[in-house]
């Protein structure tokens, strides 16, 4: 039952987020407005408004944490899914989407803290410079999505069945979701910046 082991620092992570202080309306609702042109606003808005603070009304801090928002979830997806497969209750064709399933993950993970780095280093950039950066981090954060979306395809089969399937897909939906809200923002950013 790994199910039972992760949902309860889980809970605690929902929790102490639920829990952090209320900020200030403005940059609230920036985060809000900023949120709508993403696919999944109301979890957008859920996932940075804790960080409404440091983002302020600035399209770029708000894009970059974004990005680290779905950097994080992915590390930790990618490690759930690598100690899934090393408990040893995972065998046939469950253990071969979970391998490949571990790949992708850690593809997912190096292009997005690639696209962290990239757009943190941006800071002092401008023009055209930035608009090439701008379009390498829209290439990685697309194909990390495609790889959490290969993940999912590898554990949507029929023939698979069970706890290990349904954990994953639940896990791995909510970081591609973060992550094509994330690609949502660059994008958008990016387009102001044209
Ligand atoms: C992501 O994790 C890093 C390292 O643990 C941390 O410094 C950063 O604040 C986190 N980002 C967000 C948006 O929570």
């Amino acid at each position: 039952m790994p199910n039972l082991k992760i949902s309860l620092p889980l809970l605690v992570l929902v929790v102490l987020h639920n829990a952090a202080p209320t900020h200030s309306a403005t940059a609230t609702s920036f985060i809000e407005s900023s949120c709508r042109v993403t696919r999944y606003p109301a979890l957008c808005v859920h996932s940075l408004s804790a960080y409404a603070t440091s983002i302020r009304q600035s399209s770029r801090q708000l894009t970059q944490t974004a990005l680290s928002v779905s950097l994080n979830k992915s590390r930790l997806a990618a490690a759930f899914v690598s100690n899934l497969a090393k408990g040893g209750a995972v065998r046939g064709l469950e253990y071969q989407a979970l391998k490949d399933c571990i790949e992708n993950m850690g593809d997912t993970v190096d292009r997005l803290r690639q696209s962290v780095k990239e757009l943190r280093d941006l800071r002092r950039t401008a023009g055209g410079d930035l608009l090439w950066h701008l379009s390498n981090v829209q290439t990685w954060v697309s194909a990390a999505l495609t790889d959490e979306t290969t993940c999912l395809d590898g554990f949507a089969s029929r023939r698979l069945d069970g706890q290990v399937k349904a954990v994953i897909r639940r896990k791995i939906t909510l970081v591609a979701q973060v992550t094509s809200n994330a690609l949502a923002l660059v994008n958008h950013f990016a387009d102001k910046k044209h």
